[in-house]
């Protein structure tokens, strides 16, 4: 072991765990794939101002969370907390917007960081796989995004998650309604910072975990009665839309996000299986987003799915993936000869796409068959001095123990006629 270990908060991902992962992503990006989404990557790191005005100079993303630097040149930058903010500016940058093509659909992969307190489920480095469609106002793309999300969770038969939705309002109603929970807020029995946080951020006091905060909550004003008649027709829009697609949701009228850029259309993916952190997924609209980053009106949308998190869920359902064995042929070679024949062979499977891998090290026989077990392999091919003076190799299927001596020649075509 070395003296070193990955920094608190993070985790490594490693074989044979990993294949989950990627397999998580691959899940998780299939149907966008399937749908109009272009793929996208943009820099770890961005002008800390992109954050702060994007996701919210008063989130706890941006004040408590974010891995903000200065570089040697005197470059203010952070670490990228989210996606959503750094797509966007790239989409903006590259003028994505003005190619007659709205909307822009994008999809990414990628690690995020957030200085936040670990604790199962919450890391400080992490992984998302998020999709963003750009320049479009219209219910059937909210409905789109939720239902494809769905569907990727369907796909990884997850089964145990919910799915919450909320309409936030626009930049008519909310304010009304925002004054309202103020006055309400401040008649109440609250400490001094959550009293500064309803001049700031007035909706993130309804998320306030706390037990004796939220019992004095059951009265708050709900952005529902608020709604403009504009608002309130989206959001019907947006519910019949996928509830016509047989995806089953729930209303949740306190559902508030922790970043400040939404409007208008919300929603959460929680799994019941995760304990405090619940939340696998979130996204939500984002019609002002653009707007406050300096570009031109570009209302969005867009979700990120959490992958650490999906794969929690998947453990704590109890999911195993059928995941393909990462080898289909392993060579054992006994002596120099036949390591020199075999690893000919195996370059040639390779070539062929047959996943084939081979007993490195001089290894016995004992060794080198553990390490084909191991490997997963459907066939193994031993050969030594005495099989190459006969010109072949013996062709070993693992799972019947059955062997048959093949000629070296016709190894590859033979191997490759069984596998298909
Ligand atoms: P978010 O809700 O902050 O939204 O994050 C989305 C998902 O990322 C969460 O549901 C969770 O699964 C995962 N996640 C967040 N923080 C952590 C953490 N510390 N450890 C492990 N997993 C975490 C966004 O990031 C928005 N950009 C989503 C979006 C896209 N909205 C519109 N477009």
């Amino acid at each position: 072991m070395s003296t070193f270990k990955a920094p608190k908060g993070t985790y490594d991902l490693l074989p044979p765990d990993s294949a989950t992962y990627l397999a998580v992503r691959e899940a998780i990006s299939a149907p966008l794939r399937n749908s109009g989404y272009g793929y996208i990557e943009t820099p770890g790191f961005e002008d800390v101002a992109l954050f702060a005005r994007g996701v919210g100079e008063s989130t706890d993303i941006v004040t408590k969370e974010m891995y903000a630097f200065e570089t040697k040149g005197g470059d203010q930058l952070a670490l990228r907390p989210e996606g959503t903010a750094s797509v966007l500016r790239a989409a903006l940058e590259a003028s994505l917007h003005k190619a007659g093509n709205l909307p822009v659909k994008l999809w990414y992969s990628g690690s995020y960081y957030r200085y936040e307190r670990p604790q199962k489920g919450r890391y400080r480095h992490f992984s998302q796989v998020g999709a963003e469609a750009i320049g479009a106002e219209d219910p059937a793309l909210d409905a789109e995004l939720i239902i494809l999300a769905d569907q990727a969770y369907r796909s990884l038969g997850l089964r145990e998650f919910r799915i919450l939705l909320n309409s936030l309002g626009d930049q008519e109603c909310r304010p009304v309604y925002r004054a309202a929970l103020q006055e309400f807020l401040r008649g109440l029995d609250l400490d001094e910072e959550t009293r500064r946080r309803i001049d700031i951020n007035p909706l993130r006091v309804l998320d306030d975990k706390r037990a004796d905060v939220q019992k004095q909550l059951t009265d708050a004003p709900v952005l529902r009665d608020y709604l403009c008649d504009a608002c309130k027709a989206y959001h019907e829009e947006v519910r019949a839309l996928i509830s016509a697609a047989g995806v089953v949701f729930e209303d949740d009228e306190r559902l508030v996000r922790g970043l400040d850029y939404y409007t208008r259309t919300t929603f959460e993916f929680v799994h019941d299986g995760l304990g405090s952190q619940s939340a696998v997924g979130g996204g939500g609209r984002y019609d002002g987003l653009s707007e406050m980053i300096g570009g031109p009106a570009l209302p969005s949308v867009g979700w990120a799915l959490g992958v650490d998190r999906t794969v929690l869920a998947l453990r704590a359902e109890g999911v195993e993936l059928d995941l393909p064995s990462p080898t289909s042929v392993f060579a054992v070679p006994l002596g120099e000869e036949a390591r020199r024949a075999l690893f000919g062979v195996v370059t040639r499977l390779r070539q062929d796409g047959v996943a084939a891998d081979f007993a490195y090290g001089g290894k016995g026989l004992k060794a080198a068959m553990k390490a084909a077990n191991r490997s997963g392999a459907r066939y193994t091919l031993v050969a030594g001095e005495r099989d190459l003076a006969e010109g072949v190799v013996q062709l070993k299927e693992m799972e019947s123990g059955e062997q048959t001596a093949v000629p070296l020649d016709s190894v590859v075509a033979e191997v490759a006629a069984r596998l298909a």
